[in-house]
């Protein structure tokens, strides 16, 4: 894993904590994020599982990822990436095909990474192989049977029986049936494990979800040679398949665009466009939500990655942002960036309501509650109603001097509070703020560049 070098603006102390300088000038310019993390955990996960070599570029180097790269290794998947000029991996992954994987020798640790663990658990569905899936403490707290749940319906078996959470060890069977699901939650993570046990099983499985969530399994399978169907809130797969190799050319990453794009609505004078980053609908309804609150920012369309498309976001200063209402149907679509949008919104004129996001409680760390609580540390009203997060804006807001907020080792609340210090006219500190490399360990030197 590399790592940038420590930013001009954080002073990082052996704890991992940060303080956080105002940037010293509007951003402004072009700038690139990035690869997509959800798309190239799917490039190398799908790659190991397929018949051949796929060649794959763009990928993301975060440890999230890296946690992806080193479970296929140890399943028997040949990964041969290198790291390129602009940070990202690319070169050739050998994948098992019809042979399957090979039993690990030990479990396979996930680290901090969900998707890793989740994706994981529908990829090993069709092996009769056991395997003993683990992460680090955050992880182990994670709900995983929204993922068991559906793969036992489908033949798979999880020890010890009954258990909630990591470690468990998964042995799977090259008799899988068929399910048609309804989800509980949207989430691309459940949807994932269902259709990729799916490919493996006789008939058709199919998977129902309450609102749509991101669709990159079903725009990439096809790429490996699997047809699927998909429409608004239902996907399916028919098996018994094999994924061929494919070539995959992953885009900039929107979840991390965001931070730039919100860092650039609030700071004074700033006009950013960021490129080559996913346009993909079910990714960029921060837009949307920042549209509504009167943002000045627009994306334009450059082309498609495979059948991703991909452009251009550009985000100017917005001095008189007003609140907006999320509806629960649209939450899926910025299911990763209410933090940093309900930052946002505190320095919006009224109310901004989030519908239905009691999903956030069972992320990396309880992100509505932590979302609240540093909320409040700045002098912001924010509360939680059911499942609903309210924030109550105060345009003109300044951000207290000598505030700490905690990241709780959660990389997007990192990047928030880190946004909170970077846009504002006093420094903040920021504690673990280092776990920004699980997803975007180039943050501060990125935003940093744009207000050069
Ligand atoms: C992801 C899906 C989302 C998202 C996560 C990545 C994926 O989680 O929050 O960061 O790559 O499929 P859920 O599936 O739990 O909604």
């Amino acid at each position: 894993m590399s790592h940038e070098p420590a930013s001009a603006s954080a002073s990082s102390a052996a704890s991992g904590h940060a303080v956080i300088e105002p940037l010293p000038s509007p951003l402004h310019g072009a700038a690139t994020v990035p690869g997509d993390k959800s798309i190239s955990h799917r490039a190398v996960l799908f790659s190991a599982m397929a018949e051949g070599t796929s060649r794959v570029s763009g990928v993301l180097d975060s440890e999230d990822v890296r946690s992806s790269i080193a479970a296929v290794g140890k399943l028997g998947a040949q990964v041969s990436l290198e790291k390129q000029p602009d940070g990202s991996l690319a070169g050739g992954i050998t994948g098992w095909g019809a042979a399957g994987p090979k039993k690990p020798d030990g479990p396979i640790d996930c680290g901090n990474s969900g998707t890793t663990a989740r994706l994981l658990m529908g990829v090993l569905a069709p092996w009769d192989v056991p395997v003993e899936i683990t992460g680090d403490e955050s992880l182990q707290r994670r709900p995983m049977r929204r993922i068991t749940a559906p793969l036992m319906k489908m033949g798979a078996r999880f020890e010890p029986g009954g258990r909630e959470t990591l470690p468990v060890t998964e042995v799977g069977t090259r008799d899988l049936r068929a399910i048609t699901y309804d989800a509980p939650m949207a989430s691309a993570q459940l949807k994932t494990a269902v259709l990729l046990a799916g490919v493996y099983a006789r008939g058709t499985t199919t998977l129902n979800e309450p609102s749509p969530s991101r669709n990159h399994t079903e725009l990439m399978l096809p790429e490996f040679g699997v047809p699927t169907t998909a429409a608004d809130r239902t996907a399916s797969v028919t098996g018994p398949r094999t994924l061929q190799a494919a070539e995959v050319r992953v885009p900039g990453d929107p979840s991390s665009a965001a931070f730039l794009v919100c860092a650039a609505v609030l700071k004074a004078g700033s006009s950013i466009q960021v490129e080559n980053v996913s346009l993909n609908t079910a990714r960029i309804g921060f837009t949307r939500t920042l549209e509504r609150m009167g943002a000045d920012v627009s994306v334009r369309h450059a082309g498609a990655a495979g059948k991703e498309p991909y452009g251009i976001i550009s985000a100017c200063h917005t001095p008189n942002l007003h609140g907006c209402e999320v509806p629960a149907e649209k939450i899926a679509t910025i299911v990763d960036e209410v933090p940093v949008l309900a930052l946002v919104a505190a320095f919006a004129r009224g109310v901004t309501v989030f519908r239905e996001v009691g999903e956030l409680r069972v992320k990396e760390t309880d992100r509505l509650a932590a979302v609240v609580e540093g909320l409040e540390l700045m002098g912001v009203e924010a509360y939680i109603d059911g499942n609903d997060l309210y924030v109550e804006g105060q345009p003109g807001l300044r951000v207290p001097e000598g505030v700490t907020f905690d990241s709780k080792g959660d990389h997007r609340l990192a990047m928030t509070w880190a946004l909170a210090g970077l846009t504002g006219a006093v420094p903040v500190t920021v504690e673990n703020f280092d776990s920004v490399k699980i997803s975007y360990p180039r943050f501060l030197n990125d935003i940093e560049r744009l207000a050069r």
